[in-house]
């Protein structure tokens, strides 16, 4: 049974803190440790006799390498090895081993495998020194000559070659048959509206940098700390690629700073470090710059065409929804963009259609509520555009057309409290205020405008497991192999163990960030507590009834009488409900029988056959203010209310930091981000944080969040949802929307810099 790992360094809550229970706001019981520095990140562990390996990134986006020097190199004093497709340890030629759980269809990218380049920036050599000084210098001096081969890049100029995914990854839904006459409907309407979204590439950037410390004992055992999303993933994907057994190979990843799901799946530094390893059976560490940060997955450009019609009382009667998204030559990467167009609204006429084209680049990867960033964007600047062509009220035209079932698949909603959002966050925002004409407030020099768009997200369960030990003194720990990508996964796991024994917070640790741990999904998708809070739910569970067994077979006990059903966890103690002061302490009981430690294990398998029945989805509200200086297009949102259903909230704080979170990345992908490619040169050419443009402080102001009631049974035991995704969607619709009440002036592109507001 799984104690506490001594090297993850596993956080506990302060001393006093105490009692908490589902629902309240916490800390982060992680915290002190990361404010402290005593967190470690991937990069950070420390090794005897470390190697350093720096990527030499290769500079064209397609064709072969001729010719590479290493000589030059290998000549700088404290370099041991520059390592090449030609002299690199032997890896797995079949594709199939370098498919990690979350890999799109089609052939994964083969680090350092042999000669063919297939996107501009992908490493080509890797230099490893006694220290990483020598190593940065010496990659420098890698001569690679290429033989270089016609390239493609833009998505506006390629789509003509557009197709259908053919190789889809695993849970990608494709969009539905059509519905109705959707066309014809178009066709004969009198009130419709048209129009093309454009949405550049985005490139995560969370603070840490990608990095992988190999640390190789003497047996050859290799212990990776590996920024990743899931240390089981890396493992499966280590094993795979070097044909390593199980037991070879452990990866953790106790603490990790931010990934947005760019840790999903390996990256390229994880292999790599592990071939230098195993190469000079040395520990290694590669760190990738914040410039190779660009040079692997990104959110792919995306070309939109949306087409809707309504009767002149608002009434929706025809949806059409077109993508064409990017994606890698060797990869069908594929997102679920339209599909959102119809799930949100009631109507009968809907036609969807998605479609990919193949170019240069790496296969682009999820990020933060992958397709819904673009889809329930595009819809939503849509049925904005809807509402000024039916004068009505943007709120009420959603209102008109709430689906009340699923109209996609005709389900009922496991729950929906989407009407609460509208209602809360308007009566929050002060909607009824808002005059219907556009460009009619101003102050100053600036005019003002308020938007408003609806947000959806999926709410998923995957399966885990879970195990636990209480200590004689009254301290559990529970682990599993989660992550915390800095969403709350420790705190949130504690609170659910805390309340459930009834025992002080601060006698709890959630262990997770090892791969040997009980096995876990990715984080991704939002659907980490709602999966691995319902592991430790059960395995907590599992701990009460044997706790409650324990205690009935005590000398004298008060609770021989007592029914399971007439006991609760409070207070470090075990009493009975409606008489309190007729209890036994945890402690005691542990005593009592004799125990040093109880154990449980837990299997949470989701319900499926009932989920399957119901529509499970997060909703939002975004409302919004913009101010806008007409002369420069310069936008600022001044005011953002973010009104959330999501289920059971677990910790209002965490989870608050989440939605503004995704509030502040809505504003940045409205009015900020995109990388942009060199078409000539086939690169992308911004990438850094001075160029790659992001939100900071001066961007943002007031942003309100607020979570209306919703506990779902069907997705989860402990009735949450999960928030990780929903608080972006919806955002930069709402800012698109805002812009053009203040100033009549329609954006259909993302960002929306000031030269398109001007
Ligand atoms: Mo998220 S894009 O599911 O890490």
């Amino acid at each position: 049974m799984t104690d506490l790992i001594e090297e993850l360094r596993t956080p506990s809550a302060d001393q006093g803190t105490g009692a908490v229970s589902i629902g309240m706001a916490v800390s982060r019981v992680d915290g002190r440790d990361k404010v402290t520095g005593q967190a470690r990140y991937a990069a950070e562990y420390p090794a005897d006799d470390l190697l350093y390996g720096v990527v030499v990134s290769g500079t064209i986006p397609k064709g072969r390498i001729q010719s590479i020097r290493s000589d030059e190199a290998l000549a700088v004093p404290g370099v041991v090895e520059v390592i090449t497709h030609l002299n690199r340890p032997r890896i797995r030629s079949f594709d199939i081993f370098y498919k990690d759980m979350t890999a799109p269809g089609g052939a994964p990218f083969r680090p350092l495998y042999d000669g063919q380049i297939v996107y501009s920036g992908q490493p080509v050599a890797l230099v490893v020194a006694e220290s990483f000084e020598a190593a940065r210098y010496a990659a420098r001096l890698v001569q690679v000559g290429y033989a270089c081969e016609p390239h493609a890049t833009s998505l506006t100029e390629n789509r003509g070659r557009a197709y259908k995914p053919s190789r889809m990854k695993a849970g990608f839904t494709p969009p539905p048959s059509p519905k109705g006459h959707a066309d014809e409907m178009w066709d004969k309407a009198d009130i419709k509206i048209e129009g093309e979204y454009y949405s550049g590439v985005e490139h995560h950037n969370p603070m840490e940098l990608f990095a992988s410390t190999v640390i190789r004992s003497a047996d050859g055992h290799l212990t990776i700390y590996d920024k990743t999303q899931s240390s089981q993933n890396s493992r499966w994907y280590v094993s795979h690629v070097f044909g390593l057994s199980k037991d070879k190979v452990t990866v953790r990843n106790p603490y990790v700073g931010g990934a947005f799901g760019s840790g999903l799946r390996p990256q390229y530094q994880l292999p790599l470090a592990v071939m230098a390893a195993l190469q000079l059976e040395r520990s290694v560490r590669v760190v990738l710059t914040r410039q190779q940060m660009f040079t692997f997955g990104h959110r792919p450009e995306t070309l939109q065409r949306v087409r809707l019609a309504a009767d002149p009382d608002g009434t929706l009667t025809s949806i059409i929804h077109e993508a064409v998204a990017e994606t890698s030559r060797i990869e069908d990467y594929v997102e679920v963009v339209v599909n959102w167009s119809g799930e949100l609204y009631q109507c009968e006429h809907v036609r969807l259609g998605y479609q990919l084209v193949d170019l240069d680049h790496a296969s682009p990867m999820d990020m933060r509520a992958p397709g819904a960033a673009h889809g329930v964007h595009a819809l939503e600047v849509a049925m904005d555009e809807l509402s000024y062509a039916l004068k009505m009220d943007p709120l009420a035209l959603r209102l008109k057309n709430y689906a009340e079932i699923d109209p996609s698949r005709g389900l009922p909603y496991s729950t929906k409290e989407l009407r609460a959002c509208y209602e809360q966050g308007a009566a929050r925002f002060g909607w009824d205020r808002r005059p219907l004409e556009p460009g009619t407030m101003r102050e100053g020099r600036e005019l003002i405008g308020w938007g408003m768009a609806t947000g959806m997200w999926d709410a998923m369960q995957m399966f885990a497991r879970a195990s636990a030990v209480l200590r004689a003194d009254g301290t559990l720990v529970v682990s599993s192999a989660a992550t915390d990508i800095g969403t709350g996964t420790y705190t949130a796991m504690s609170i659910i163990a805390a309340d459930a024994l009834g025992l002080p917070l601060e006698n709890v640790r959630f262990q997770l960030g090892d791969s040997t741990l009980p096995v876990a999904p990715i984080e991704g998708g939002s659907s980490h507590v709602a999966t691995v809070g319902s592991a430790v739910q059960g395995v907590c569970e599992k701990l009460q009834k044997k706790l409650f067994k324990l205690a009935q077979k005590l000398p004298d006990s008060p609770l021989a009488k007592t029914r399971f059903a007439d006991v609760e966890f409070c207070g470090g103690s075990l009493r009975v409900s409606s008489q309190p002061g007729v209890a036994v302490s945890l402690v005691e009981i542990m005593h009592g029988s004799g125990n040093q430690r109880l154990e449980a294990k837990y299997l949470m398998l989701p319900n499926m056959l009932k989920q399957m029945k119901y529509q499970r989805s997060t909703h939002s509200a975004v409302f919004c203010e913009v101010r806008v200086d007409p002369e420069f297009g310069a936008v600022r949102v001044t005011r953002v209310v973010s009104a959330i259903a999501a289920g059971r909230i677990i910790n209002a704080k965490t989870a608050r930091s989440q939605i503004i979170g995704g509030v502040v990345w809505g504003i940045s992908q409205a009015l900020h981000e995109e990388t942009h490619c060199d078409h000539r040169l086939g690169r992308f050419m911004n990438h850094n944080l001075g160029e790659y443009h992001v939100s900071v402080n001066a961007d943002i102001h007031d942003i309100d969040v607020l979570f209306v009631q919703e506990d779902d049974r069907i997705v989860s035991r402990i009735g949450a949802k999960g928030v990780g995704e929903i608080g972006l969607v919806g955002v930069s619709a709402a800012i698109c929307n805002a812009i053009y009440h203040a100033t009549g002036r329609r954006v259909r592109s993302t960002p929306i810099t000031p030269d398109k507001v001007m």
